[in-house]
């Protein structure tokens, strides 16, 4: 140590040539599954192996680019080189790259790597130098059509967070038969069906705007639950929101917002709670000095950045502050082992 660096992170792993290079090249691979996924070559290779020729006969693609890319996919590991000039699936892809396999995820790519995220972080130097959000890339203007693949798509983001929410919850709902939830923000509602699904006596308010609600409502039939759930589209800001609800739930919502528009939200949120009734809050809550065990929180700060006028995520001190000023008391942290997003309960008095 020489007075200029700090210490290494709590891996104890330091700096090196490839770990920097691995952060600088590794956009060629999200570039290429992207790719793969968009011409659907796993579904060609789901008959059977085929050399490059045939794969570009197939897609009626130029014959050099399949060629390089069916090399690039297989350095990736997700196909095998049979080494007679044919390519196969590799263990793992047919179950969840193939768009016809019950384990498909390929579609997740469009929120993961999908093109508003890809285009808004494309001058992220320049957003830094100017703040956000980047033309165009405003996650908070109504319609915008990103909010739809996200819901379709990315129950897994919120299903163990939502776990835990319906645990620590678990108690207060058992003495509550005909419990009353509204979700704001819902996206594809996990949370709120999560506890629909638990309580048969729960009944779910959805909101979102109208055509999220959408994609909400296939989840919700999926589940088992669609005859308990009703829809308020809209703002949340200013949609009527009924009530009083037993338990508000906003998860992954408001660090979207600037600190006054969260602390706006969430005394609406409060108005709409019974005496008695649970507002919970659940996503990525980032501490100081957990900065490398917690870096895909960061990595959103940026995204939240690049999206949003005044969205950053708030830590578990932030959402305290946050919840007592709207009144609420009894704030409590819920976390897990290996699970970087956390619940946070507080009680309307
Ligand atoms: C990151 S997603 C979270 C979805 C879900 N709650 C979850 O836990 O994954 C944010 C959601 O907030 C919704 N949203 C953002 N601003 C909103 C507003 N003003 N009114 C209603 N919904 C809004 C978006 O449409 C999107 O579905």
């Amino acid at each position: 140590m020489n007075g200029k660096q700090g210490p290494a992170g709590p891996g104890g792993e330091g700096l090196s040539r490839e770990r920097l290079f691995g952060m600088m090249a590794g956009f060629k691979a999200t570039a290429a599954l992207r790719a793969a996924i968009d011409l659907r070559i796993f579904d060609e290779l789901d008959d059977g192996p085929l050399d490059a020729a045939g794969v570009a006969a197939r897609l009626g693609a130029d014959g050099r680019g399949v060629r390089l890319m069916l090399r690039a996919l297989t350095g990736l590991g997700l196909l095998t080189a049979l080494g007679d000039g044919r390519y196969a699936l590799a263990p793992g892809t047919a179950e969840l790259l193939v768009t016809t396999s019950p384990g498909y995820c390929g579609g997740i790519v469009d929120v993961a790597a999908g093109d508003v995220e890809w285009r808004a972080l494309g001058d992220l130097a320049g957003t830094v130098r100017t703040g956000g959000p980047v033309p165009g890339a405003d996650a908070l203007a109504p319609g915008f059509p990103f909010w739809v693949d996200f819901a379709r798509h990315t129950t897994f983001v919120t299903e163990r967070v939502a776990d835990v929410v319906a645990e620590e919850l678990a108690g207060f709902a058992a003495d509550r038969p005909g419990l009353r939830v509204l979700e704001v923000g819902c996206g594809h509602g996990v949370t709120g069906f999560e506890l629909a699904a638990r309580h048969p006596g729960a009944r779910v308010w959805a909101q979102d705007w109208p055509e999220v609600l959408a994609a909400a409502r296939g989840h919700a039939e999926r589940r088992g639950v669609a005859d308990r759930v009703a829809y308020l589209p809209g703002d949340a800001f200013t949609v009527p929101l009924g009530g009083p609800y037993d338990v508000v739930v906003a998860a992954n919502l408001l660090f979207h917002f600037d600190r006054a528009r969260s602390a706006r939200l969430l005394e609406r949120l409060t108005g709409v709670l019974a005496p008695g009734g649970r507002l919970v809050v659940a996503g990525f809550a980032p501490e100081d000095g957990r900065e490398r065990e917690q870096v895909q929180a960061h990595l959103l700060g940026l995204l939240l950045l690049s999206t949003t006028p005044g969205g950053e995520p708030y830590s578990p001190d932030d959402y305290r502050e946050l919840l007592t000023g709207a009144g609420l008391v009894d704030v409590e942290l819920h976390t897990r082992p290996g699970l970087l997003p956390v619940a946070l309960t507080a009680r309307r008095p």
